[in-house]
């Protein structure tokens, strides 16, 4: 069984699970395996680790261990709490009206985007006006109605993955500045920023960078470097502001000083980079790739929670949960009575949304679509989880309107 357990209750002859190919994971490249002494769990103590899992039908088990199934329940718990901070807000425009404008917003940003990285690869000026104006009309469109947007990024295809995850961390870095009602100046840097993040990355061989699994670690020194590149990149391209190049060169520091390049630690790193780990996170871990699916929004979330503190700062974690939501629009959940749905509208404030009935999951079969505000009094069904619309060959876009 997992179990999760904090650093002090470890012990040898414990077996730390190797919880990342269970979509589960506390710490990067975390290693499986026996404890077998005391230096081992000093080493794990130094390099940050507070709680990590613990598979007892490999190792010793420990009292005070909480079951996965549990402790999966406490973040849970925790998360709702933290969204139903959230007040509701007005609607200005109707998803259906942003819809459309969204969606060529969001095409000509994948090209924009293609454009830039190009330019970047063969040593050529990347068109800084371009891109200033598309951060602001994500932030305009955000403005109006979030969700337009914020459901464009949950449709994605594997093979497009740069692209894609630039445009969407620049989009829900738009809706993570709302939420924070930072100031409009500011938050287009931010914008600009998130756009071009991992520009870098052009620079990384091919080989590395679309490699069908993971990384050795020579080869993750070599990907780290896609940081510092694409902090090299926007400088050398006059005009950024520094507020973006930070975005782009800070976007792996974490707080306990254990990120890259330059292993800066708490105030070392910029706000603006700290929001930009939290919603480049989001993005890559929910992202299916080649080599593995995404997680849910929801498990997302709790690992982010987990993650939150040592790594991640717990302000914008907090802040970013309520600004999305648990079942964010566009993802598909699973219902009590066996049925799934597409999230079509949050009701903001609550974990229960408006969604579109689509699929019977025990049959395997579509069924006639219905609406469902599962907040009104007299809807009796629940959610039970987030689920992986590819494990179901559901396209999300099919749905949406
Ligand atoms: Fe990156």
């Amino acid at each position: 069984m997992l179990k999760k357990i904090s650093v002090e209750q470890l012990k040898p002859g414990m077996y730390v699970a190797n919880i990342t190919s269970k979509g589960i994971s506390l710490h990067e490249h975390e290693r499986e395996g026996r404890i077998k002494d005391q230096k081992t769990i000093t080493a794990l103590c130094k390099r940050g680790v507070r709680e990590l899992y613990i598979d007892t039908t490999q190792g010793d088990d420990s009292p005070d261990a909480i079951p996965l199934e549990d402790s999966e329940k406490q973040l849970e718990a925790q998360i709702k709490g933290i969204v139903t901070q959230q007040k509701p807000k007005d609607k200005h425009t109707s998803f259906e009206q942003e819809f459309e404008k969204a969606s060529k917003m969001h095409n000509e940003a994948l090209d924009m985007v293609s454009h830039a990285m190009e330019a970047a690869k063969t040593g050529n000026i990347v068109d800084l006006d371009n891109i200033e104006n598309m951060a602001e009309n994500f932030m305009d469109s955000v403005e109006r109605n979030q969700n337009a947007l914020a459901c464009l990024s949950r449709i994605r295809d594997k093979d497009s993955y740069l692209m894609e995850h630039s445009v969407n961390v620049a989009v829900l870095m738009s809706i993570l500045g709302k939420h924070l009602q930072l100031e409009r100046t500011y938050l287009h840097q931010c914008v600009t920023g998130a756009l071009l993040h991992d520009i870098g990355k052009v620079l990384i061989p091919d080989t590395i960078l679309h490699k069908p699994g993971k990384l050795t670690e020579d080869e993750f020194a070599i990907m780290k470097r896609h940081a510092p590149y694409s902090r090299k990149i926007l400088e050398k391209n006059k005009g950024f502001p520094q507020v973006s190049i930070n975005v782009a060169g800070q976007h792996h520091e974490r707080l306990d000083g254990r990120g890259y390049p330059d292993g800066l630690k708490e105030d070392e790193i910029s706000q603006e980079a700290r929001m930009a780990s939290v919603v480049d996170i989001y993005d890559a871990i929910t992202a299916d790739r080649v080599y593995h699916k995404g997680m849910p929004p929801s498990t997302a979330l709790k690992r982010m929670l987990e993650w939150s503190g040592p790594h991640l700062d717990t302000k914008y974690v907090h802040a970013f949960i309520k600004a999305i939501g648990v079942y964010p629009v566009g993802s598909l959940v699973e219902l009590d009575n066996g049925l799934a749905g597409i999230v079509v509208e949050e009701n903001p404030g609550s974990i229960k949304p408006i969604i579109k009935v689509i699929y019977n999951i025990k049959k395997s079969i579509y069924v006639k679509v219905t609406t469902l505000d599962l907040s009104h009094k007299n809807c009796n069904e629940r959610i039970t989880k987030s689920l992986n619309p590819e494990d179901f060959g559901i396209k999300v876009q099919d749905f949406i309107l």
